[in-house]
């Protein structure tokens, strides 16, 4: 076998054949098939797609590619949930300790952001003292403990996702539904969770911008985790406004506190509502009642165990950037639209993102939303504040809000967007 011919098969057009599959993603992990060999078999799949039976095989072999894990010997079902990516998407720092404590152990392998969408991860670390990287005993000891652990993949996980997905950041080959779709799957495979819930965006801020490609995509992936025996369900939720108030690391960390605390921004509330019970459904546990956990603080308490369980102070003040800039109105009425995607470039350019998978992050930067679509809003008063520790960023970010709103006569009546769409 050979890198060539497997890359000719696809640019062809092509099915790749099991044997393929196999000796390609085994070989690109031990460093036999080159960066630039995997990078045009990459761009092949984008441009050609792959059908089911060959994305199930190439799920199977990055999962053969490491090591998976094992929960059977926890007491309580285990219900995990991704996220396809989004702009201010802070659901899982809410979500995973209300599942907790729900009854589910929740055992959520996150990511760090790249490019517009924020990460998990860069998020937590924001709590003074936050551990992203545990071991796999550690992981294990605080998922029993608490009951929910948020961390990084170890490297033994998927190292083939984790070496193709860092080429296809590069590479231009991100966008292709059987490499996200396997990409994901192989990691919640490995991981051993026995029920997944796909939180699937549509919209500006999202991979997917329309509901046909999101829907391809959410369908492959429950096929995926139902073959290999993971109860797996997809939503398909709205990225084209940011979710609720805050796009930032710290920013988030705090609406999400707010959350637990029984307040914060009604959608995120209802998604971290609509994610739970889909969670505690597939787990088993579908009697319990989130919404009574997020009311009598219960929630709030195993998410102060999980920080401290990870090296965090859950009562250290947040960071706060070192300088605002806040944007106003541009006229009086209903603020109509607001770009989901633009508002996570400002984000991003204010520093709460990288650019490069070894850019630091600032933990205080981000974008503060006054308002959002269908609230009035007063010409000249503040619709965003926008935080830095380097306030030379402010321009960049500035240009890329430009168009980012929509503000139409008082009174306009506004049909908002539902949180779920299917
Ligand atoms: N998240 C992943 O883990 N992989 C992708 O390909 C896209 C989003």
């Amino acid at each position: 076998m050979d890198a060539i011919s497997v890359i000719r098969t696809k640019r062809d057009r092509g099915e790749l054949s099991p044997e393929q599959i196999d000796w390609v993603i085994d070989a690109y992990t031990r460093g036999e098939v080159a960066d630039e060999q995997m990078s045009a078999l990459a761009m092949a799949i984008l441009l050609n797609g792959m059908n089911r039976t060959e994305i199930a095989r190439w799920t199977a072999a990055m999962i053969a590619s490491g090591e998976r894990m094992d929960f059977s010997s926890l007491s309580r079902p285990t219900a995990d949930k991704h996220s396809t990516g989004g702009v201010g998407d802070k659901i899982t720092l809410p979500l995973a300790p209300l599942v907790a404590a729900c009854g589910a152990a929740v055992p959520q392998l996150s990511g760090r952001g790249l490019g517009h969408t924020g990460g998990t991860l860069d998020k937590l670390e924001s709590i003074p003292g936050w551990r992203a990287l545990l071991s796999n005993e550690e992981m294990l000891r605080v998922l029993d403990t608490t009951g929910a652990v948020i961390c990084a993949a170890g490297d033994g996980l998927a190292p083939a996702d984790k070496k193709l997905y860092a080429l296809r950041d590069v590479t231009g080959t991100v966008e292709a539904i059987p490499l996200i779709a396997s990409s994901i799957m192989s990691k919640k495979i490995a991981e051993g969770t026995g029920s997944l819930v796909l939180d699937v965006k549509v919209g500006s801020g999202a991979f997917m911008k329309n509901v046909r490609d999101a829907r391809e995509l959410a369908s492959t992936m429950v096929g995926l985790g139902t073959d290999h025996g993971v109860r797996t369900v997809a939503l398909l939720t709205d990225m084209s406004t940011p979710l609720g108030l805050t796009a930032g690391n710290a920013l988030e960390v705090r609406e999400s506190v707010e959350v637990l605390a029984g307040g914060g921004p009604a959608d995120v509330v209802e998604l971290t509502l609509a994610l739970a019970r889909e969670m505690l459904d597939a787990a088993g546990v579908g009697d319990a009642d989130p919404a009574k956990a997020l009311a009598d603080g219960s929630a709030m308490d195993v998410w102060r165990r999980m920080v401290a369980a990870q090296g965090g102070d859950p009562d250290a003040a947040l960071p706060v950037a070192r300088e605002q800039h806040v944007v106003t109105a541009t006229a009086s009425g209903v603020l109509t639209r607001l770009d989901a995607y633009r508002v996570g470039v400002a984000a991003w350019r204010l520093g709460a993102g990288r650019a490069r998978k070894e850019d630091p992050v600032q933990a205080g930067a981000g974008v503060e939303l006054h308002a959002k679509p269908g609230d009035e809003v007063t010409a000249g008063a503040p619709l965003m504040t926008l935080h830095t520790d380097t306030p030379e960023k402010f321009d960049y970010a500035l240009r890329s809000l430009e168009g980012s709103f929509d503000i139409a006569a008082p009174g306009t009546a506004h049909e908002a967007t539902p949180v779920v769409l299917e």
